[in-house]
């Protein structure tokens, strides 16, 4: 090989990297933001990213754009690695023409998505476009059409994450929302379907686009994002926490993570944490932090719809997913937003062969017109639709309340859970004491009244009647919970069961 040959493999390559230019990287800088190459340096392992398609350019010859070509156009993309583990990357890299989506942009987008399939490992998108390149037209929009493709064909075979850290305007929204986790940034990370001047020139309302589109908004409104960082550095570190919970594959079980904490030790907290006055509330996040590893809970979508909880966790060093009534939020009531959010994590979880713990105290569906009228009928469905479909292993444990159909939504016995347990103090009944006595008894004395209460308690107010029938499997003390879900976790570790074939159910969207 000749020096030449050298120094022009290195003008070549220093020149790719420049992206578009010292002076886009500039304003990219003054924009509080970090560089395509710098976001996937700081994401995966040091030393691990193998960049691919370095020197594609763009086809386009429309207005002067065979004029100006850029190496590698506007996409980062390669491979690297996570906590050692294999994972796709690409990045939109905003220097150069705001980052738009080009056809060459997209199929090298497309190329990694194949790839990430082929080989079985996570794929992480970290976006920042204005959407379509304009001067492309169709080309353009042939580029995201072959993206939500591969987006859809991936669902469920290896983890899709998707980082916004920049503008992601129209339909560059959807290949987010196609994937698995939405992760954003605090002031920096905007998404919407049409943009602030669209929105009052056609509905005129007046809104900032942080109002609109920011993170705050899709995390606690919309439900759009899962998690929300204070920095891009936040968000690229969360990431690589979350994937440390997931298999890479639908064919591949999690890594074990190392523990010290012993499968035996007592919960005696729980016991203080849970009042006995069903009308007191206390945070279930406080219950799951006593009986998860070391006590983490990695809660995902911690501001949406926030009488239901959401995340991973780990006992005995598995992940589980959890989902678990926020007495402290609406009484934990069910509703459309939490219906929505469960059903989701509960399939995911599915998907990737996780088992799922249930920790359940729950008053019922919410009542009222705003309610009926959006669909609680329709969106309450999705949960015991999930439930039922989800095949891996299944635990719930009752802790309080668990009233009417939300009893039979949250994972109970007879919709397919496989361990089923409940404290002493649980309540398996149709409605609370208080509500029954006055439907049954509209017209009687206040001391009819107080006797058909005590009946009512007596009866219903305890899970003996559930556990006399088989509905629960076990009745268990507050401070044995860690230990008896581990149980509960190995006993059904191999477990096998398969749906009736079809091509795929009619889930209530
Ligand atoms: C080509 C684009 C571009 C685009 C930005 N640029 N968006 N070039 N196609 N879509 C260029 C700009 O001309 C500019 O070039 C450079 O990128 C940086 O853009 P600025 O506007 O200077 O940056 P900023 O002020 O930070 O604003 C960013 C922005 C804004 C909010 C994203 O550029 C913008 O609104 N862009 C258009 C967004 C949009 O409507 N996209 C189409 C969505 S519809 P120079 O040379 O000056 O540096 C869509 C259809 C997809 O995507 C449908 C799929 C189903």
């Amino acid at each position: 090989m000749t020096n030449e040959q050298i120094t022009s493999f290195e003008q070549i390559n220093t020149a790719a990297e420049l992206g578009g230019g010292e002076k886009a990287i500039a304003k990219q800088k003054n924009a509080g933001k970090l560089t395509a190459r710098e976001r996937i340096k700081r994401l995966l392992d040091p030393d691990t990213f193998v960049e691919i398609d370095k020197l594609v350019i763009h086809k386009c010859t429309n207005f002067n754009m065979d004029a100006q070509h850029i190496p590698g156009d506007g996409i980062v993309s390669g491979y690297g690695k996570i906590n050692d583990r294999l994972v796709y990357v690409y990045a939109y890299d905003f220097t150069v023409y705001g980052g738009s989506l080009s056809r060459t942009n997209a199929s090298k987008i497309v190329k990694v998505q194949r790839l990430a399939v082929k080989n079985g490992a996570p794929i992480i998108a970290l976006n920042d476009s204005g959407g379509a390149r304009i001067q492309e037209g169709v080309m353009a929009l042939s580029g995201y059409s072959d993206i939500f493709y591969n987006n859809i064909k991936a669902s469920g075979v290896v983890p899709q994450i998707s980082a916004i850290l920049g503008p992601c305007a129209g339909g560059a929204c959807y290949s987010p929302a196609l994937t698995d986790f939405i992760f954003m940034v605090k002031k920096k990370s905007h998404m919407f379907i049409t943009g602030p001047d669209v929105v009052k020139s056609v509905t005129h309302e007046e809104v900032s686009k942080e109002e609109l589109g920011g993170a705050d908004t899709h995390a606690g409104k919309s439900g759009v994002t899962h998690f929300v960082g204070d920095t891009e550095d936040e968000v690229l570190e969360m990431i690589r926490e979350l994937l440390t919970f997931l298999p890479s594959n639908n064919m591949e079980d999690v890594p074990l993570a190392s523990t010290n904490d012993s499968i035996h030790r007592e919960c005696p907290e729980i016991a203080n944490l849970i009042p006995s006055d069903p009308n007191i509330p206390y945070d279930m996040k406080t219950v799951i932090w006593e009986v998860v590893d070391d006590h983490y809970f990695f809660e995902v979508m911690s501001s949406f719809a926030q009488n239901i909880l959401i995340g991973f966790a780990r006992m005995n060093g598995q992940t589980v997913g959890i989902i678990a009534n926020q007495p402290a939020y609406l009484a934990g009531v069910l509703d459309i937003d939490a219906s929505d959010k469960a059903a989701r994590f509960i399939r995911f979880c599915d998907c990737f062969d996780i088992p799922l713990i249930t920790f359940e105290d729950v008053p019922g569906f919410l009542p009222g017109c705003e309610q009926e009228h959006n669909g609680i009928i329709r969106h309450g469905a999705k949960i015991v639709y999930a439930y039922v479909e989800a095949t891996v292993p299944k635990i719930t444990l009752i802790t309080r309340k668990a009233y009417g159909g939300a009893y039979i939504v949250m994972s109970s016995k007879e919709s397919g859970s496989d361990v089923n347990l409940a404290y002493p103090s649980a309540e398996i009944a149709v409605m609370g004491a208080a509500g029954a006595v006055n439907i049954l008894y509209r017209s009687a004395s206040k001391e009819e009244k107080a006797k058909a209460l005590k009946e009512y308690n007596d009866t219903f107010s305890n899970p003996y009647r559930a556990a006399e029938n088989g509905y629960i499997d076990e009745i268990i003390l507050p401070k044995d919970t860690r230990f008896k879900l581990i149980q509960a976790l190995e006993m059904t570790q191999n477990k096998v069961e398969n749906n009736p074939h079809k091509k795929h159910g009619n889930m209530p969207l």
